[in-house]
């Protein structure tokens, strides 16, 4: 860690919020977020810029905020998971993620969405090539990533169709798969 030169005054917009804090001048943005802004929906997974569990946006591009200063964050609009819904209604990608098992555990959860939902953002209806491409830099120890890629594929019919879930053509994954009902107890 840099050596701290003392607190310094740091103002972002979060989720559309105007955030105006006293931080340490050498502070990791993902500290910030977490401690200081509430933001706990980032997540620290390796601290080492490896899992991709701390992916935030930052004027909508994605970045890992444990491998970022908060400094360099300073004045810029920054979006974590607690920022995707609309009010009470759930962005695309997270509603997919539900309905087609993307989260299993969910630690990784908020990392992928975030970084989902740029790419859907900038690319409304990616290729699979292009979906793995975008989630390459996040772990997920859990889904097997199938689950995940195709619940990007049902989030991109509901954007660009304006229509539902049920509307999907995308291949539904088994969101608990190996569970079977005569096996469960
Ligand atoms: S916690 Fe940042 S990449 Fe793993
Ligand atoms: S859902 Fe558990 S690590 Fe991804």
């Amino acid at each position: 860690m840099l050596p701290a030169a003392g607190e310094v005054p740091w103002r972002a917009v979060v989720n559309g919020t105007e955030k105006e804090l006293a931080i340490e001048s050498n502070a990791i943005l993902l500290d910030v977020l977490r401690d200081k802004a509430g933001c706990l929906g980032a997540k620290r997974g390796c601290d080492m810029g490896t899992c991709g569990c701390c992916s935030v946006l930052i004027d909508g591009q994605p970045r890992l905020s444990c491998l970022t200063l908060a400094a360099e964050a300073d004045g810029r609009d920054i979006t974590t998971v607690e920022g995707l819904a609309d009010g009470h209604h759930l962005h695309p990608i997270q509603q997919t993620f539900a309905d087609y098992g993307g989260s299993q555990c969910g630690f990784c959860s908020p990392g992928f969405l975030v970084v989902i939902s740029a790419l859907l953002e900038e690319n409304p209806t990616p290729s699979d090539p292009e979906i793995k491409s975008a989630i390459e830099g996040n772990l997920c120890r859990c889904t097997g990533y199938q689950q995940i890629v195709d619940s990007v594929r049902a989030a991109s019919q509901i954007l660009t169709s304006g229509g539902s879930i049920e509307d999907s053509t995308a291949p539904k994954s088994d969101p608990h798969p190996g569970f079977s009902e005569e096996g469960a107890s």
